[in-house]
């Protein structure tokens, strides 16, 4: 009955929405809070959505719109941010506490947005205080409209697979560590789909620890969606005797290529065609095994699953499959990402080729370098940076801000090169042009990988290389096939540039993928204003629902908290046309009438 209620909700603020109103809704009741798990041997509170850890998968298609009714069963606040979605003209379902207040613990707030022109794997998780060290993320898999053709054949099977490094201590210990000016330290191991290793060897897996196991049957073809949703290692994946033949990337379709590894990074989502092509003698190995780190001292830290067939013969034994033997090549892993390539005759969420937008014959209109180094020292702090200012979160969201006329929240004089002088606090955004062409350049100075992100956006990867970045180096970028994406690899002591087409109105989050970076402070925002908007066209209005907080908190009306704690059993998602919705809604009135 609840469900129902709800769908009768959302329905209503459909109808007042008529650009969406043809598309197919598809309904979602979360309950977000803890789970008693212990992944790696050690029980402690992860964030499960209705009890589950990982989350659910919200599966849908091409311009479907999607409502998720979000209860914050957890002790503290809660947004949940959806990484890769563009929410086109929607920054306020973006789920980020620059644009959007955080739902109160025991209160319930309901997202609703459409995967407008998208298609692709992509992820949701609790953006704030580090809780995705705690789990709280899912799948998200946006499928293509049936009328539009797909570069490959359809597979027999669709799974998800999440790989992320893992701490025993819980998220508010991490939390308090970095408050402390303290470096979290190695992880204690990797998870694969919220699992543990599988015992591959007896003195590094202690016993008792439950795996993942990934079931095929011989002779088909799966389509596996591989997300990087850890805290900040990047991790090379592979599977034991298979080649990983790569098909997509974060919503675009790349050249088919096989791989029999590749080096997938915070944040970074790829989908690979597997062939269930090898003989069952025994299962196999599935392998997430930390990049760019001393191997001997992180052996440790390595996750292992199990891909059996259903005739399998046996269980997997002996060494893991070797990592890519590139100690001494640091060109290696740049290479492979430089391999990922954009397939341009191929038709994405619409029919016409990807490559149909050519953005080398675009005239770059802003330019913006940002500079990542190793934490600093702020006013006895320790904190990130880019350009030598860390963000910190307002108290009243940019773009509430903007709505109201609050002033004074923010300025728009982010520089464009590192500042000269001592790193400093600040809360300088970046304005950018409305249909503009952006370029912006990643220049990592620390000795630790990292990944950006920009929400709101798709950009074009067109170049990355070692030392520091100068003008020249544009005469470097690739042209013609660089991937759209939205998080990019930084490798240390090098850069990586993008372009942006600056077509989508709001405030966008651009940010280290690394949590603990982005909790002290490397991140900033763009926003995007159409100076000649009337009448909601490029941007939608505030939604109903809207959480006011910091000096907006008046307009807040109050929820009674009702938490359900220990509340049982995941409800199934409920996926529903507008027809069964519109049923839905007269259940749900029925429901309410005396
Ligand atoms: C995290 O662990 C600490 C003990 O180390 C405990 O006091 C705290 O309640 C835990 N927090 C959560 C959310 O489980
Ligand atoms: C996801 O949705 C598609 C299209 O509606 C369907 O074919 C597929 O079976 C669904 N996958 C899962 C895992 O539910
Ligand atoms: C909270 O959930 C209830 C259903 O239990 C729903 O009617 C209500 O609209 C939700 N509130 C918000 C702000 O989403
Ligand atoms: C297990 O790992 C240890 C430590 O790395 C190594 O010395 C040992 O040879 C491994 N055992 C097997 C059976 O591979
Ligand atoms: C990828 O490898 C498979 C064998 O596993 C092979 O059949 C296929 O032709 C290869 N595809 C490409 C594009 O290289
Ligand atoms: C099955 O494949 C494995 C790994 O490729 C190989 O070692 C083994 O000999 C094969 N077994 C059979 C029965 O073909
Ligand atoms: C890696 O760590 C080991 C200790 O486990 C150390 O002996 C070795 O020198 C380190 N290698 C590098 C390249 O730092
Ligand atoms: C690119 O996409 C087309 C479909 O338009 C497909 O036929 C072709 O095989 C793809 N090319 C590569 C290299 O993946
Ligand atoms: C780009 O700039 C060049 C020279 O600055 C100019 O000739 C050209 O017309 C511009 N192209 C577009 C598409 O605006
Ligand atoms: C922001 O950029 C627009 C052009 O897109 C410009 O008109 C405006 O003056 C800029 N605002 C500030 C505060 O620099
Ligand atoms: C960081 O910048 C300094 C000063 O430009 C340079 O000497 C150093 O090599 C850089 N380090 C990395 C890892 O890029
Ligand atoms: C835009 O939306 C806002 C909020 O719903 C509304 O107050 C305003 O009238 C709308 N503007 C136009 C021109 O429709």
């Amino acid at each position: 009955m609840w469900r129902a209620l709800a769908a009768a909700v959302v329905l209503v603020v459909a109808v007042v929405r008529p650009a969406a109103a043809t598309d197919p809704y598809a309904f979602y009741d979360w309950d977000v809070g803890y789970v008693t798990a212990a992944p790696l041997g050690v029980k402690q509170q992860v964030i499960g959505i209705n009890s589950k850890f990982p989350g659910p998968t919200v599966n849908i298609s091409t311009n479907w719109n999607v409502v998720v009714n979000v209860l914050n069963d957890l002790d503290e606040p809660l947004l949940i941010t959806w990484n890769g979605i563009q929410h086109r003209k929607n920054c306020w379902q973006d789920g980020v506490l620059g644009t959007n207040c955080p739902i109160p613990s025991g209160w319930n707030w309901t997202y609703e947005f459409q995967v407008k022109d998208q298609i692709g794997s992509f992820f949701y998780f609790p953006s704030t205080g580090l809780q995705r060290a705690a789990g709280g993320y899912g799948g998200v898999v946006v499928n293509n409209r049936d009328v539009i053709a797909v570069p490959f054949g359809r597979p027999d099977g669709d799974i998800t697979i999440f790989i992320g490094d893992w701490y025993n201590k819980n998220h508010t210990d991490l939390r308090k560590m970095l408050d402390s000016g303290k470096d979290l330290g190695m992880p204690d191991g990797v998870l694969i789909n919220g699992k543990g290793p599988y015992r591959y060897n007896d003195s590094l897996v202690p016993a008792g620890i439950e795996y993942e196991t990934i079931n095929v049957d011989p002779g088909k073809t799966y389509r596996i969606r591989v997300h990087n949703v850890g805290t900040s290692t990047s991790l090379n994946f592979r599977i034991q005797g298979h080649s990983l033949l790569l098909v997509e990337t974060e919503g675009s379709y790349t050249t088919q290529q096989n791989y029999t590894n590749l080096d997938v990074h915070v944040g970074q989502s790829y989908s690979f065609l597997l062939a269930a092509d090898q003989n069952a003698s025994s299962d196999y190995y599935v392998v997430a095994s930390a990049r760019m780190v001393n191997d001997s001292l992180w052996r440790r830290v390595t996750g292992v699953a199990v891909l059996r067939y259903s005739n399998s013969g046996g269980r997997a034994s002996g060494p893991l499959p070797d990592p890519p033997q590139d100690q001494y090549d640091k060109s290696f892993s740049m290479n492979q990402a430089r391999s990922v390539r954009w397939n341009l005759s191929a038709g994405a969420a619409r029919p016409n080729p990807q490559g149909s937008f050519r953005y080398s014959s675009i005239n770059v209109t802003q330019a913006y370098l940002l500079r990542g180094t190793a934490p600093v020292e702020i006013a006895g702090r320790r904190r990130a940076t880019l350009n030598g200012l860390s963000f910190t979160p307002p108290e009243t969201p940019l773009r509430l801000a903007d709505a109201y006329g609050v002033r004074g929240v923010y300025s728009l004089d982010f520089p464009e090169r590192p500042i000269r002088g001592a790193p400093r606090m600040g809360r300088s955004i970046i304005n950018g042009t409305y249909r503009g062409f952006m370029e912006l350049i990643f220049q990592n100075n620390d000795t630790r990988m990292q990944s950006y992100h920009m929400d709101g956006y798709a950009f074009f990867v067109v170049g990355m290389d070692y030392g520091e970045w100068t003008e020249d180096s544009r005469g470097t970028y690739n042209k013609g096939d660089g991937v759209a994406r939205s998080t990019v690899q930084v490798y240390p002591g090098a850069w990586a540039a993008v372009l942006v087409s600056l077509d989508n109105v709001g405030v966008w989050n651009v940010r280290s993928e690394n949590l603990d970076s982005w909790y002290l402070g490397q991140e900033v925002y763009v926003r995007v204003v159409n100076p000649e908007d009337t009448g909601n066209k490029t941007e939608m209005a505030i939604p109903d629902n809207a959480l006011y907080c910091g000096q907006l908190h008046k307009y807040q009306k109050q929820q009674t908290p009702h938490h359900r704690m220990g509340a049982s059993a995941a409800r199934p998602a409920a996926v529903v046309s507008r027809v069964a919705a519109a049923m839905l809604l007269l259940v749900g009135a029925a429901m309410l009438s005396p």
